[in-house]
């Protein structure tokens, strides 16, 4: 998990960037806050934040936790929803601006801001204060169990996600026969 948050990072510093540039220049390419958004939603969300949530925190949820891991993971659950709703408004711009209208561009400049600031205060918290300590949970055996449903997960996600685009992509022909 710590490794995908490395990645996770990467990107943030390319958002920060982006945003430093569309600062001076009023505009950005629509082509790749698309590419940031999905790797946000498909990436740090769903595949990441899956992962935490439908295995780590679901066993974590079966334990005795301590008042601070208990809120702290309550915490880290509040800053996925607010990260996929940033992520979400981040889309919703981008379409906009996409199609011509320059007035979503402080919009998707505010998500960037947003997602930037949250992101690496969000990683930090996981890192030093969270995941190593709640080990103590788990026995090996629970360990390595979360361990081989994770390595699952990952698996069935790229099929997921072209499902859903050839389910998108159908769709838009449904609706263009219409
Ligand atoms: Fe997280
Ligand atoms: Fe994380």
């Amino acid at each position: 998990m710590m490794i995908e948050h490395r990645l996770i990072e990467r990107m943030i510093t390319i958002i920060g960037k982006e945003l430093a540039r569309i600062k001076t220049s009023k505009e950005t390419n629509p082509s790749l806050i698309d590419t940031i958004a999905d790797f946000i939603q498909t990436y740090a969300d769903r595949c990441h934040h899956g992962k935490e949530e439908n295995i780590l925190f679901r066993e974590l949820k079966k334990k005795a936790l301590s008042a601070e891991h208990k809120n702290i993971m309550d915490e880290l659950i509040e800053e996925h929803i607010f990260g996929r709703k940033t992520t979400g408004r981040l889309v919703e711009a981008n379409r906009g601006y996409g199609k011509g209208d320059a007035d979503n561009l402080p919009v998707i400049m505010e998500c960037m801001s947003l997602l930037v600031d949250f992101y690496p205060r969000h990683i930090e918290k996981e890192d030093k204060h969270f995941f190593l300590p709640v080990m103590s949970y788990f026995s090996q055996e629970e360990k390595d169990s979360m361990l081989e449903e994770g390595f699952l997960f990952d698996q069935s996600l790229i099929h997921e996600k072209y499902k859903e685009i050839v389910n998108l992509a159908a769709s838009s022909y449904m609706k263009g026969t219409q």
